[in-house]
């Protein structure tokens, strides 16, 4: 059955699309080398035509993925051929505030950037930022669970999450918690649909909660020689500030940023590598004096500290513009953790391994190191074809990924499983947890409608 006639029991024909272009623009994240090919675009307005849409699959067997803002670098949003995209794009709708809960409700389409805006509106901040904020959905922030620049002191999107409204893979709404901070009667569903990938519903509502205003913030850009120095500084910063962030970047992802004009060198030193730390300015004295030391202990070779609004985001600029500036290179990412106590060790492990079994290709290092997650993007060559180039990448991905395990890390730290990570689960979740997860998915989805082939 055609899915654009199909749907339009469940949906005004007027929002769905079935032209080329819209397959294209809506069937794919920002991953390259999964095919996409949909069979339709749907574009629900309210809950309700979620739940039909949903229903209808059902009864009619079709598959379908839920589409954010298509920021995702794991393939979660990618559809496959036949599979109808469920876009929330119409679904952008701030519904209201609740200030004694510090609470805003909203449909989830609501760009990420807007929330951030509408906190700041009502004098209030919410803390989960990363690059992609300004084009990225809140929906698709919850299914993924996102991460982002300042997890070390406010944690990932899961914390700011007080209320979700989600369409089952049956076509059933739940709305869950209701805002509430405290509420103990029994299991806490918010939970399992958050970072779930759009496996078990559908995130239609949400109520985040935010935080207090943080002082104005201070960005310290610290040229630093080697990977050993970058916990050594982390140790002797956190020890006495409470840092906003702690994220580091090699000089090779530098002059990427650079050289696509995103960013300007901060200082004329050229470092093999550089932390950024970000902390609030009534720590700016104890921050220069750690600074002082560990350029006495030869961790730190060279410093610039921001003076205002303007320079603190030209600091960023050089860290948050890496993933667009080595988007052109197609690289293979890899976006993993352990826990910070390990990062030394590991860090060494991994160099070891990077340079033993990528020689001949330029690999790239940055990441929240702060809080033990670390992005290592191989980067293709140009001269050869992708698929070789996944291939070659994927087969030498065990060997990284024995290294998180052996460690009890993390194979997706913050980008999700989806589709590049799938064939690697197995090396951060046992057996009985990936069984404990179908079961679960068999559940809320048994019909297996809801973005099939996707985490597992
Ligand atoms: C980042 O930290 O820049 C994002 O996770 C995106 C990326 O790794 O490419
Ligand atoms: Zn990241």
């Amino acid at each position: 059955m055609n899915a654009e006639i199909y749907f339009a029991k469940a949906l005004p024909s007027s929002r769905i699309r079935s032209d080329e272009d819209s397959r294209r623009t809506w069937g794919r994240d920002r991953t390259t080398s999964f095919k996409a090919d949909p069979a339709a675009v749907l574009l629900p307005e309210t809950t309700a035509e979620v739940a039909a849409i949903v229903k209808a699959a059902n009864a009619g067997k079709f598959k379908l993925v839920p589409s954010g803002g298509r920021t995702g670098l794991s393939g979660g949003a990618v559809a496959g051929p036949s599979e109808v995209v469920v876009s929330l794009d119409h679904m952008n709708q701030i519904a209201g505030f609740n200030g004694p809960d510090r609470l805003l409700t909203c449909q989830a389409g609501v760009i990420t950037q807007v929330v951030q805006q509408t906190a700041l509106r009502h004098g209030l901040f919410y803390p989960v930022d990363f690059a992609s904020v300004g084009s990225s959905q809140i929906g698709g922030n919850i299914a993924t669970n996102a991460g982002g620049i300042r997890v070390i002191r406010y944690g990932l999107t899961r914390q700011w999450i007080a209320g979700l409204t989600v369409v089952t893979g049956t076509g059933d709404v739940l709305r869950l918690n209701h805002g509430l901070i405290k509420n103990a009667t029994g299991y806490d569903l918010r939970h399992l649909f958050i970072g779930s990938e759009g496996t078990l519903g559908i995130v239609t509502e949400v109520d985040v909660r935010l935080a207090m205003q943080p002082e104005p913030q201070r960005v310290l850009v610290l040229a630093v020689p080697e990977l050993a120095a970058l916990m050594r500084i982390l140790k002797a910063f956190s020890a006495s500030i409470d840092l906003s962030a702690f994220e580091f970047f090699s000089e090779l992802a530098m002059s990427r940023v650079i050289a696509r004009g995103r960013g300007v060198r901060p200082m004329p030193e050229i470092s093999p590598l550089y932390a950024l730390i970000e902390f609030d300015e009534s720590a700016e004295d104890e921050a220069m004096r750690i600074f002082e030391q560990m350029v006495t202990v030869g961790s730190v070779t060279d410093g610039v500290i921001s003076r205002s609004d303007a320079q603190a985001k030209a600091l960023w600029a050089l860290r948050e513009n890496i993933s667009e500036s080595l988007a052109p290179e197609r690289p293979y990412k890899n976006d993993i953790s352990v826990r910070i106590m390990d990062v030394p060790d590991f860090l060494v492990a991994v160099d070891r391994l990077v340079s033993a079994r990528y020689p001949d290709f330029e690999v790239c290092w940055y990441g929240h190191i702060g809080d033990g997650n670390l992005h290592l993007n191989i980067l293709k060559p140009e001269t050869m074809a992708e698929p070789d180039f996944v291939a070659r990448c994927h087969h030498i991905s065990p060997e990284l990924f024995r290294e998180v395990h052996l460690r009890r890390g993390s194979i997706s730290a913050e980008h999700g499983v989806g589709l590049l990570k799938r064939d690697f689960l197995g090396f951060s979740r046992s057996t009985e947890e990936i069984a404990a997860m179908r079961a679960i998915k068999a559940v809320f989805d048994p019909n297996g409608v809801l973005n099939p082939g996707k985490l597992f």
